[in-house]
C-alpha cells in the first residue's frame, strides 16, 4: 500500500548564479517540478515549492576573477536575472530564495556545527595542490589537466567534462593551476570529511530496498555508487568566497559548496514560513528532490547521509531526475554558448511562454537523452498547439457567439455517443493523474491535450453546423457539451500551460474550478455568457524558425574559430635558406581527377605542372570531389622523391593549408598563371 501523506514539499535544483537558464534546465528538472506542484496545487494539497540560487562554488569566483568584479557582482546579477526569468516563464515556486542569504549562512552553519559537534566527521590533513604565485589552494575548478581516463587537457580537478568522471586533483596529469597557469605546489592543509563509508549499510537498506520505485537512471546510479564502495568526502574548502567554517582555527576554509547548497532548501522554507519545520521533520510530509542527472549522487547518497547525521530531518521519498536535452543535436554548453537561454527566448518571443513549457515538457529526456530542434518546435506550435487545442477550443466558442450569441444553451437529452464522449473524459482524467504522481510528465501531456482531440472529434462528428439547419436544439445540447469540454481542457493543461488555461477561462468568463471537478459536465453553466474568442496559439513561420537556425550557425562559426586559434601548431625548428631553396615548387593545373578505388581517402590527380604531365596520389578524397578539382590551379612540390601508393606512383605533393579542426584547402595564383612558373 502506497503511504499517505498530509503534505507536499517540492525542491527544485538551485541553479548555479554564474549565468543565465537554458532549455536544459528547463526540460531537465523545472518544468517537471512547476507541473508537479502546480498539480498538486490544484487539488487542493498542501504543497510548497522551494527553490533559489546556488551562489557559492568555484565556477562562481572563476567567472569573477576573469571580469574583474567581485563573486557577490556575479551572483546577483545572475539571481536577478534567473529569478525574473523564472516568473516570466511562469513557474511557481512560493519562494525563489538565494545561498547567499542571511538565513542561510546561518542554517548552513548551525547544521554543520551540530554534526562537528556530535563527532559525526573525520578530521584529516593532506598534502593539496597550492599555487605559490597566486598565494592559494587549488580547489576543485581551480585546477585543471590531463584527464586519466579520456585524455582530455582540460579537466578539472573535480570532473572531466569531456568523458563525464567524477575525479580527485591528485588523479590529474600534468596539473596546473587555473589561476595563474603555473604549475602548483603540494602544501598541508585540514580539512574535515563525512565517512561516507559508514552511512552505507543505511543506504543500502533506504535506496536499494526502499525505493526499487525510482526511476531506473536514479536507481542504477545509485546502486553503481553504493556498489563501488563510498569514500570519506571533504565538505570544507580552501576558499575565501563560501559560508566560513564555524569552528575555531578555521580561518580561511569555507563550507564545501556541495555541504551548503542542499541546506538551501531547507533555508528556502525558513524564510517562506515559520512553519517550516512541519516540512521538513513530519513524517507525514512527502518530500520530493527534482534535479539533473549530474546531481543524483548528491541528493541521493550525499545529502540524505548529511540529514541522517545530524537527525530529526525526513529523506526525500522521490528525486525524479531526467536525463540530458541536447539542442539541434550537440551537447549543450554554457561556455561554448551552445544553448537556448530562457531570458532571450522570452523576449524574442513574447506571449509564447506556454509553447517553451509545451514543447520542453513534450520532449523530455526523461528515460533517455533527447534532441532539441526548433524544426520540432515549429511543428509541435503548429500542428499540436494550433491544429489541435487551440482549434477546438476556437471552434466551441466561435460557434457558441455564431448562434447562441455568447450565451451558453442547455443541455437536452444525452444520445449513446454523447455519454459516451463524457465518459472517455473521465477516463482521461485518470490516466493524467497516474501519469503526474509517477513523474511520467510527457504521457500526462499527452492525456491532458486528449481533451481537445476528444472535443474536436466530437465536433467534427456531431456536425453542429450541418445540424443547425434541421435541428436547432440538438445544437443546443451539441455546443453545451463542447463548452463542457473546452472548461475541462483549461483544468487539464493548467500544470503544464497556465498561460493558455487561464485564456481560456477568461474567454469563457469562469474563475478556475480546480482539479477534481475535472471530468465533470456542469462547469459551463446555461443562460451563462461567454466572452470574446480569441486565438489561443498563433502558426510559427519559417523565417522565425531559420531566424534562431542562423543564429546558433553562427555561434558555431564562432567557436570554431575560436577553437582554431587555441590550436595553432607552435613554429617548428629554423631552416637554412639554402635548404629552403632545395624545394621546387610550381603552379600546375589538374587535369583529370579520380577515385583511387577501394580507398576513401585517395584521389589520382594528373597534373600539368609545365615541366611535365604527371600523377598525384593525394589523401584528400573526403574534402573534395574529383569534379570541383579539375581544372582548378595549385602549388605543387615537384621534386618530393616519388612513391608508390596502392600500386600508382605518385610524383610531387599539392600543397594545402589545413586548420587545427582538419579542414583543407588549396592553395592556388591570386590570377591565372602560366603553368610552370616557380614558387618561392
Ligand atoms: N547548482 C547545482 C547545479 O546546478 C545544483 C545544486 S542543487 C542543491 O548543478 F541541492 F545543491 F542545491
Ligand atoms: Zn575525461
Amino acid at each position: 500500500m502506497a503511504k499517505e501523506f498530509k503534505r507536499y514539499l517540492v525542491t527544485s535544483a538551485l541553479p548555479y548564479a554564474n549565468g543565465p537558464v537554458h532549455i536544459g534546465h528547463l526540460a531537465g528538472v523545472y518544468i517537471p517540478s512547476d507541473i508537479y506542484t502546480r498539480y498538486l496545487r490544484l487539488k487542493g494539497c498542501d504543497v510548497i515549492s522551494v527553490c533559489g540560487s546556488d551562489e557559492h562554488g568555484v565556477p562562481i569566483t572563476i567567472k569573477a576573477r576573469k571580469e574583474g568584479v567581485s563573486p557577490q557582482a556575479i551572483v546577483d546579477r545572475y539571481h536577478a536575472l534567473i529569478k525574473r526569468s523564472f516568473e516570466r516563464l511562469g513557474m511557481s515556486f512560493d519562494i525563489y530564495s538565494r545561498t547567499s542569504s542571511e538565513t542561510h549562512a546561518k542554517t548552513a552553519s548551525e547544521f554543520f556545527r551540530k554534526l562537528y559537534d556530535d563527532g559525526k566527521f573525520i578530521e584529516k590533513t593532506s598534502e593539496q595542490y597550492y599555487d605559490t604565485e597566486a598565494d592559494t589552494f587549488l580547489a576543485d575548478r581551480y585546477i585543471v589537466g590531463t584527464c586519466p581516463k579520456c585524455g582530455n587537457e582540460r579537466a578539472y580537478g573535480d570532473q572531466c567534462e569531456a568523458c563525464g568522471s567524477t575525479l580527485s586533483p591528485d588523479e590529474l596529469i600534468n596539473p596546473h593551476s587555473a589561476v595563474s597557469g603555473s604549475v602548483p605546489v603540494k602544501k598541508k592543509t585540514t580539512h574535515w570529511y563525512l565517512p561516507l563509508d559508514q552511512y552505507e549499510g543505511f543506504l543500502r537498506e533506504w535506496i536499494l530496498e526502499g525505493h526499487k520505485e525510482w526511476k531506473t537512471n536514479v536507481y542504477g546510479q545509485c546502486k553503481s555508487w553504493l556498489d563501488g564502495g563510498l569514500q570519506p568526502r571533504a565538505v570544507s574548502r580552501d576558499l575565501d568566497w563560501g559560508i566560513p567554517v564555524p569552528v575555531e582555527g578555521a580561518e580561511g576554509k569555507v563550507l564545501y559548496v556541495w555541504f551548503d547548497a542542499p541546506i538551501g532548501y531547507i533555508s528556502a522554507t525558513k524564510d517562506l514560513t515559520p512553519d517550516w519545520e512541519k516540512y521538513w521533520k513530519s513524517e507525514d510530509t512527502k518530500l520530493v528532490h527534482f534535479i539533473g542527472k549530474d546531481n543524483i549522487v548528491f541528493h541521493c547518497i550525499v545529502f540524505p547521509s548529511m540529514l541522517k547525521a545530524h537527525g530529526g530531518y525526513i529523506l526525500p521519498e522521490n528525486v525524479p531526475s531526467n536525463e540530458f536535452l541536447n539542442l539541434e543535436g550537440d551537447k549543450i554548453s554554457t561556455s561554448r554558448n551552445w544553448a537556448v537561454w530562457l531570458h532571450e527566448y522570452l523576449d524574442e518571443f513574447p506571449g509564447k511562454e506556454d509553447v517553451l513549457r509545451y514543447v520542453l515538457c513534450a520532449n523530455a529526456p526523461e528515460t533517455k537523452d533527447n534532441d532539441f530542434t526548433w524544426k520540432d518546435f515549429q511543428s509541435r506550435n503548429n500542428s499540436e498547439l494550433v491544429a489541435v487545442l487551440g482549434n477546438f477550443v476556437n471552434r466551441a466558442l466561435v460557434l457558441t457567439q455564431k448562434y447562441f450569441d455568447g450565451v451558453v444553451p442547455a443541455c437536452g437529452d444525452l444520445t449513446d455517443y454523447d455519454r459516451e464522449t463524457i465518459r472517455e473524459m473521465s477516463e482521461v482524467k485518470a490516466r493524467l493523474e497516474d501519469n503526474i504522481e509517477h513523474y511520467h510528465f510527457r504521457e500526462a501531456l499527452k492525456d491532458a491535450m486528449n481533451f481537445s482531440r476528444i472535443g474536436n472529434k466530437y465536433l467534427a462528428d456531431t456536425e453542429p453546423w450541418k445540424v443547425w439547419k434541421t435541428d436547432p436544439k440538438r445544437v443546443e445540447t451539441i455546443l453545451n457539451i463542447a463548452l463542457q469540454i473546452t472548461a475541462n481542457t483549461a483544468i487539464a493543461i493548467e500544470p503544464f500551460m497556465p498561460f493558455s488555461a487561464e485564456k481560456i477561462l477568461r474567454m469563457l468568463q469562469l474563475e478556475n474550478f480546480g482539479w477534481e471537478r475535472m471530468g465533470a459536465t456542469d462547469l459551463v453553466e446555461d443562460g451563462h455568457r461567454i466572452g470574446k474568442p480569441e486565438l489561443l496559439f498563433e502558426k510559427i513561420e519559417d523565417d522565425v524558425i531559420q531566424k534562431q537556425l542562423d543564429k546558433l550557425a553562427a555561434t558555431k562559426a564562432a567557436n570554431q574559430a575560436a577553437e582554431a586559434a587555441q590550436n595553432i601548431e607552435p613554429q617548428k625548428e629554423s631552416v637554412s635558406f639554402d635548404d629552403f631553396q632545395k624545394m621546387d615548387i610550381r603552379v600546375s593545373t589538374i587535369l583529370e581527377a579520380e577515385k583511387v578505388a577501394k580507398t576513401k581517402k585517395l584521389l589520382k590527380l594528373t597534373i600539368d605542372t609545365g615541366i611535365d604531365k604527371r600523377v598525384i596520389v593525394s589523401g584528400i578524397a573526403e574534402h573534395f570531389t574529383p569534379e570541383e578539382l579539375v581544372g582548378r590551379q595549385v602549388l605543387v612540390l615537384v621534386n618530393l622523391e616519388p612513391r608508390m601508393l596502392r600500386g600508382i606512383e605518385s610524383k610531387g605533393m599539392i600543397l594545402m593549408a589545413e586548420d587545427a579542426s582538419g579542414k583543407l584547402r588549396l592553395l592556388q595564383p591570386d590570377d591565372k598563371v602560366t603553368c610552370g612558373a616557380q614558387v618561392g
